[in-house]
């Protein structure tokens, strides 16, 4: 059986430079919780950064490096300072990044960043082509690698290659403002197959593909030079199982096993029966809609005073790009925001917001989905957002509402989700109350579906049903030669 490699910008495990070493912690972000359930499956490696900057490291440390994560199916690509500034901060996080989900103000267009994109990407091109042989399979992900499939197919035509994007792929109107827009299309298209969260970025994709290089297209293939190439797309799901088996266990805890989390969320909502917790988790990006959130929470406690010393909401933030710009200034703004709130709203004995900077341990992560009342899930444009699958899958007695933004991938799949705009605060501060005032009912009804839905098509399924379309695009490629 051939094997599947993957090869994204970050591999599932980071490390953390601690005072005597360099300690070995899970990635966050939703392709890396993804993808990590899957890639052992399949055989092959996962070629990827290691969150380290290669000019601080010795040739010892290095190697030990190196090693530590081949033990677990990694195989590392090394980036130094200058590198990191430019492709992974730069070109990747300053130029794609904010274009694929139009923030066209924030677009950065150095050609120097550009430069050092192609530089590293062949990188990893160069990695894979030593790791992978002639039949094998290869998975590139995201927008950091777009133009790796080109690289890898062009110097092994024999190796079947698969592309995801987890970002939007946003409308050609956008798309076509990149100076390097044909570049990375043709990069794309290394791809014999290319996959999207959902129908809309597919198409986005294949109408720039359409205007900006002119091939025909039928339905969802693509008939470039005499190859033919598919675009589809594939809603990413979770590890289903292992979020309702841990909420279940975490639940089954006895007081002394507890966490301490737990053990003070408990106290939380003894203190009167009608307490309610509104739960919010992503990484500190500009693209979540995090302070519009805080607004419109700020807004729903003006509105309804009745719910003063009730509701809580619980905010985590883990740390991200923390060297762009944009980022630092979000920082700033969500701490202000949050300093706001607590200071109108709250007194000796209530603090209407926990905010959390930082990562938590998943069993942590799994007691506030599953004691939550509300997720409050806002993004202003997300490619998929894994955190709304997550909250279904916890929720062990079937309760809870999640409040949702139509801008996310994930609300295609969940019509039960309170849908809102993500910027207008009104409507958020009315979907709150709707959802903190939803009859238990009604709760289970939404949340039952959701659940039946979501545990369907889980990570597993998502992986599965990509690498059957690879090969069945392999199958449409030979019989397309023979004609
Ligand atoms: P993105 O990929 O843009 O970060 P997703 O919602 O798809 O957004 O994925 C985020 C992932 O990161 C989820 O799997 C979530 O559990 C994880 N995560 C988010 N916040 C935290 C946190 N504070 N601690 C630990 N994991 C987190
Ligand atoms: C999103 C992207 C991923 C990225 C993750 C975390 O999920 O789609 O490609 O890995 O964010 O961001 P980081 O820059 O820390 O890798």
């Amino acid at each position: 059986m051939s094997k599947l490699h993957i090869v994204a910008n970050r591999l599932p495990y980071s490390l953390k430079k601690e005072a005597d070493g360099y300690e070995l912690i899970e990635s966050v972000g939703g392709l890396a919780t993804g993808m990590k359930s899957v890639y052992t499956e399949y055989g092959g490696k996962w070629i990827g950064w290691s969150g380290v900057n290669s000019d601080e490291l010795s040739p010892k440390e290095s190697d030990a490096i190196d090693q530590k994560l081949l033990e677990k199916s990694c195989v590392t690509v090394p980036l130094s300072e200058q590198e990191i500034l430019e492709y992974y901060e730069g070109f990747s996080n300053k130029t794609v990044w904010p274009l694929f989900h139009y923030f066209t103000q924030y677009v950065d267009y150095s050609p120097v960043n550009w430069e050092t994109y192609k530089r590293v990407n062949q990188r990893f091109a160069d990695r894979v082509l030593e790791v992978a042989e002639d039949g094998d399979r290869v998975w590139v992900h995201d927008y950091q690698l777009l133009l790796v499939p080109e690289m890898i197919k062009s110097k092994k035509p024999n190796v079947t290659v698969g592309f995801f994007l987890h970002i939007p792929f946003p409308s050609y109107e956008v798309f076509r403002i990149l100076p390097w827009r044909m570049e990375l299309l043709k990069g794309m298209l290394g791809a014999d197959l290319l996959g999207f969260h959902i129908y809309d970025y597919e198409r986005h994709f294949l109408s720039s593909v359409r205007r900006l290089y002119g091939y025909e297209i039928a339905f969802n293939e693509i008939h470039a030079d005499n190859r033919i190439i598919k675009a589809d797309s594939f809603p990413m799901g979770i590890d289903y199982a292992k979020f309702k088996n841990t909420s279940a266990s975490v639940m089954q805890k006895t007081i002394q096993e507890r966490s301490e989390l737990h053990k003070e969320l408990e106290k939380y909502f003894m203190t009167s029966p009608d307490r309610r917790l509104i739960l919010s988790i992503d990484r500190l990006d500009y693209t979540k809609g995090i302070p519009q959130r805080l607004k419109a929470f700020r807004k729903f406690m003006e509105k309804y005073p009745e719910f003063h010393g009730k509701v809580t909401l619980v905010m985590l933030a883990v740390p991200s790009r923390g060297q762009v710009e944009e980022y630092m200034m979000l920082k700033k703004e969500v701490d202000e925001l949050v300093g706001n709130i607590n200071g109108t709203y709250g007194n000796i004995n209530y603090t209407p917001v926990w905010y959390f900077y930082r990562a938590m341990p998943f069993e942590n992560l799994v007691e506030l989905y599953n004691m939550s009342d509300v997720a409050l899930i806002t993004p202003l444009r997300d490619g998929m957002n894994l955190v709304a699958k997550e909250y279904v899958a916890s929720r062990g007695n079937q309760t809870g509402v999640i409040v949702l933004s139509e801008m996310a991938g994930v609300a295609k799949e969940m019509g039960e989700a309170i849908i809102i705009n993500p910027i207008n605060e009104d409507e958020i501060a009315e979907a709150l109350h709707r959802a903190l005032t939803m009859p238990l009912d009604e709760q289970k009804q939404r949340m039952g579906y959701l659940q039946e839905r979501i545990q369907r098509y889980s990570v597993y399924k998502w992986a599965g049903e990509f690498v059957d379309a690879l090969e069945n695009v392999k199958r449409i490629q030979k019989e397309f030669l023979v004609k």
